[in-house]
């Protein structure tokens, strides 16, 4: 069985200090660092941009999946590939460009390419693209904000896509993201997921390597 991995959503960590934060994550066994990239207009908030994770980059030598929650991330993959992201993940709902161009356009790049679905989103939608995939995303709760709670009816969709992934028998990571905790993850853990973000449920916690040694396991 292979080791679920952990991605610490640096959105719930401490901006003032990120370069400390993201360093004693990783001595504390967090597998990727987990960026939720928002601009205020496909979610309600603003978060953070490419010179940001460029500023980390230098910080840490763990793999960035980053977590484009935009109208246009067609427009922003060459910067965020600049700034280092091994990783990029954007959302099926975009309606700006063909999903397919904008998947071709990250592979282009030689990064992973993920694609991310929001709770209400039937998710069947990613179905014609799973082959093309590294990474499929499963929003738990609705994007925009780190710290709320896990939607149950993700768990249906997670087997859905644990299915799917076999049938292709291709190694794409299967990513949830939002609600972490260490009620939820064994029950997604369970389903098939293979790379739990979890920002609250890490950043939160006085000790980083036990609150994610709680998720593993
Ligand atoms: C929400 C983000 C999530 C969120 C996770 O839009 O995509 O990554 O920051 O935060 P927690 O783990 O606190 O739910
Ligand atoms: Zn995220």
């Amino acid at each position: 069985m292979k080791k679920v991995k952990i991605a610490p959503s640096i959105l719930a960590a401490d901006f003032s200090q990120l370069g400390e934060d993201v360093q004693k994550v990783e001595e504390s066994g967090a597998d990727l660092i987990h960026f939720d990239i928002m601009d205020g207009h496909f979610v309600p908030n603003l978060t953070m941009g490419a010179e940001l994770v460029k500023s980390i980059r230098r910080h840490t030598e763990l793999p960035f999946d980053v977590h484009l929650m935009m109208t246009h991330p067609q427009d922003y993959i060459e910067s965020f590939v600049n700034a280092g992201a091994d990783l990029i993940t954007i959302h099926t709902e975009i309606v700006t460009a063909p999903i397919d161009v904008v998947i071709e356009k990250i592979k282009s790049f030689n990064v992973q390419v993920g694609l991310a679905t929001r709770p209400q989103t039937p998710i069947s939608v990613i179905d014609p693209y799973l082959p093309d995939l590294d990474l499929v995303l499963l929003m738990s709760v609705e994007p925009g904000f780190g710290g709320q709670k896990f939607i149950p009816d993700t768990l249906d969709k997670i087997s859905y896509v644990d299915q799917k992934i076999k049938e292709i028998g291709k190694p794409i990571d299967l990513e949830v993201d939002g609600g972490i905790n260490e009620k939820t993850a064994p029950l997604v853990i369970e389903r098939g997921a293979t790379i739990l973000v979890a920002g609250t449920a890490v950043f939160k916690q006085s000790n980083y390597a036990d609150a994610m040694n709680q998720l593993r396991h």
